[in-house]
């Protein structure tokens, strides 16, 4: 079975958060279920340096503004059709933005482009190759639907991973000329969205299939508080909508052979665990004790509660605990962070940026991971932290309600809890989860036993792959009818 996926961001070429981790991981993880999956990216500086050009597959001596053309290539193990197009890719900074963070002004443009490649290959643009299935993430791509619905590619079957509903890619009315797309396409089941174009709307309507990146963020989404604005068309489809965990890339993710740990453990060695607890000490400047050392790894935002996190932090100190904060993103947030540190000196250290390495040592070195989120699609850090023994505690939501098992009386009676769940999410709630997380890592042999049952739990792509090999045969067998 062949499958495009079309993506914004690919680890370990380019990422802002965890969009990247999935589909770098989930081609890996398909390959070995039958499926070729080949990934058409966005020739990002960081992307086009990492291959030689040759003779590219495609060309396109206009696409929105500019020459561009389509290169065949693998990198780090990955099928890649490389989108070579420097008027809207070659530029310093993030996918999205300039350095200073602030959106490029043309993302429609950018993106309509990576959109619109996407369905001219599903209509059989590159010689050779025809895929079975398009499978697209996110708003970025959500159009490559689009121009397959309203194109060449209409039989095709479709589908569109939300991983995030709170990003949809609205623009004005005014873009829709330059989309290159039939007139009917601007109508209330096309691509109109309250007046403007909606690249996610275009998306969630015309797939064959939506699926979302847990069971309980599937449903969340369909209610107006989840729902973004999106509920109603949400409920509309939800015949065609599915849940489907995330999984993580049990080899780079291994606490067995990760190069970033200082020192390697199993769940059977987690003493070992102890220099990557004095490394972390030592990187965040926090006092040497036997308190809990309770990490976050995080975009610094409203959504990751991490306005919760900084209301909670002298009550968390108070309560015995220390934090390392790993972070980057809203600049009131990080100031917050910062003054909280500079006002409990040991016991808080934060360091604002993005540092891939260290993240995999404070969880290597870490007690705990807490993740207040107000909603959390399906969420990799917690997933990280159950394979690395660093307990989570995360608000019950979304992914973060599916993928661990609360420290209730009776999972710790069972032997079978992997972490703590509050709610709501509010300052109150994670400060009471804060204080049975101490008292749970006083008890050794409970706190042992969570860990190790974190480590047991099956966090790889392997089920998951299963289902979304389900779906694309669904998807195939409405083909044929
Ligand atoms: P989201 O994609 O919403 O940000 P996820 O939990 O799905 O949330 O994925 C976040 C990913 O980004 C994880 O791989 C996490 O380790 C990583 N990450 C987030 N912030 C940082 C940071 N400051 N430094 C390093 N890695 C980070
Ligand atoms: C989004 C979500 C996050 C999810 C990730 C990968 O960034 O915010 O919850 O884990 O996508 O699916």
């Amino acid at each position: 079975m062949q499958v495009l996926s079309v993506t914004p961001e690919i680890f370990p070429l380019i990422k802002t958060g965890g969009l990247a981790d999935v589909t770098g991981a989930l081609p890996i993880a398909l390959a070995g279920k039958g499926v070729t999956m080949r990934t058409l990216v966005p020739g990002y500086p960081q992307v086009m340096d990492a291959f030689k050009k040759k003779k590219p597959v495609h060309q396109y001596p206009l696409l929105q503004g500019g020459k561009a053309s389509v290169h065949a290539v693998q990198i780090a193990g990955l099928d890649l059709f490389v989108l070579d197009a420097q008027h809207l890719f070659d530029r310093p900074g993030g996918p999205y933005g300039n350095a200073t963070g602030a959106d490029w002004p043309d993302n429609w443009r950018r993106f309509a482009a990576l959109s619109q490649v996407g369905g001219d290959i599903a209509g059989g643009a590159i010689s050779g190759y025809q895929p079975d299935i398009v499978h697209a993430h996110d708003w970025q791509s959500a159009m490559t639907l689009a121009y397959m619905r309203f194109g060449k590619a209409v039989g095709t079957p479709s589908m569109i991973t939300v991983h995030n509903l709170a990003f949809q890619g609205q623009f004005g009315a005014g873009i829709f000329g330059e989309l290159g797309l039939p007139a009917a396409a601007m109508a209330l089941d096309g691509v109109e969205y309250y007046g403007g174009v909606g690249f996610l709307k275009a998306g969630l309507q015309a797939a064959w299939a939506i699926t979302t990146v847990s069971p309980t963020y599937a449903q969340e989404i369909r209610s107006p508080e989840f729902g973004m604005g999106l509920d109603g068309l949400v409920n509309m489809r939800s015949v065609d909508l599915y849940g489907i965990v995330n999984g993580i890339d049990t080899e780079i993710w291994n606490p067995e052979t990760d190069k970033h740990l200082v020192s390697n453990y199993t769940a059977k060695t987690l003493k070992a665990r102890h220099s990557n607890r004095t490394a972390v000490e030592d990187r965040f400047n926090l006092d040497r004790d036997d308190s809990p050392i309770v990490c976050v790894i995080s975009r610094l935002t409203w959504q990751k509660g991490m306005d919760i996190l900084a209301a909670a932090v002298d009550g968390i100190v108070a309560r015995g605990a220390r934090l390392a904060i790993l972070g980057s993103g809203d600049a009131g947030l990080e100031g917050a962070l910062l003054a909280a540190a500079a006002r409990h000196r040991g016991r808080i250290g934060v360091v604002v940026g993005y540092d891939e390495a260290l993240s995999h040592t404070m969880q290597g070195g870490c007690d705990a991971i807490v993740i207040p989120s107000r909603f959390e699609p399906c969420g990799l850090t917690q997933l990280y932290g159950l394979r690395y023994g660093c307990v989570p505690v995360v608000a019950r939501t979304g992914g973060l309600a599916d993928t661990l098992i609360d420290a209730n009386e009776a999972a710790v009676s069972a032997g079978v809890a992997t972490g703590f769940q509050f709610a709501p999410a509010d300052a109150g709630a994670l400060l009471h989860a804060i204080r049975r997380l101490v008292e749970a890592h006083a008890n050794p042999t409970i706190w042992t036993s969570m860990q190790r049952q974190g480590m047991k739990a099956d966090v790889s792509w392997d089920k998951s792959a299963e289902k979304y090999l389900e779906l694309y045969r669904l998807l195939l067998s409405k083909r044929a009818v």
